[in-house]
């Protein structure tokens, strides 16, 4: 008997990203890869483009100023294109703070193939979780151009979802993003 090629061996699913937008600490990072692990778990092909990530490598050249938040932006847009185009659902993970840029980004894609999701969790809130002691650091004037306190967050006009993550858990969230990818991953 031949052994299936390799075709075979991938799971067919409708390729799509994911962006997530919102503040330092609304939980960009957290809901990416638990939706990241619960798409695997599920058999299908992702990948996660996490911001503080992206600025490790091919973003390493660019700083917070609008000009360069937008490159960051319009680049990792370009990159999920070449993801999603390869087959894979791409999970971005970007304050993303310029309508414009974000409406570029979606530009991209087809309409059923980008899903803006808002993190709408409070400035308030995500000074108090301050996961990484970045707030304390932009108040104390250690950090300039912070989004949130001296640098602009445009809120999206039409997002696909908005989640409110004081309110809500992590699992809540998940739940809700698996309910609104169901009728894309059925695609094929
Ligand atoms: S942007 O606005 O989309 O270009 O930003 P992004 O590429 O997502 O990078 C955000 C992460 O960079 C860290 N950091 C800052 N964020 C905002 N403003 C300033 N000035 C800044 N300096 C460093 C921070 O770790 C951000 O990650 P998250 O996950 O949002 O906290
Ligand atoms: P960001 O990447 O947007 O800066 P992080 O994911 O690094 O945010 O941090 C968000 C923090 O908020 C984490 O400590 C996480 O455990 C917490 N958190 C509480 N509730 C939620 C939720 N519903 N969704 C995501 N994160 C949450
Ligand atoms: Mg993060």
């Amino acid at each position: 008997m031949s052994s299936p090629c390799q075709h075979e061996l991938i799971k067919r699913h409708a390729a799509c990203v994911v962006w997530f937008t919102g503040l330092s600490g609304a939980g960009k990072t957290t809901l990416a890869f638990a939706l990241d692990d619960a798409l695997r778990r599920k058999g299908i092909h992702t990948a996660v483009l996490d911001g503080d990530s992206l600025r490790l490598g091919l973003n390493s050249d660019l700083g917070f100023s609008p000009e360069d938040r937008a490159t960051n932006v319009q680049r990792t847009a370009q990159v999920s294109k070449l993801m999603v185009d390869a087959g894979l659902v791409v999970i971005v993970s970007l304050i993303s703070p310029q309508a414009e840029s974000r409406n570029k980004a979606r530009s991209l894609f087809n309409e059923d193939q980008f899903f803006e999701v808002y993190l709408n969790t409070p400035l308030e809130v995500c000074e108090q979780r301050d996961p990484k002691g970045l707030y304390r650091k932009a108040r104390g004037g250690d950090i300039t151009q912070f989004t949130g306190i001296s640098a602009a967050y445009e809120v999206p006009g039409s997002p696909h979802l908005v989640l409110q993550t004081q309110a809500l858990s992590v699992s809540d969230c998940l739940e809700r993003l698996l309910a609104m990818l169901e009728p894309a991953l059925k695609r094929r």
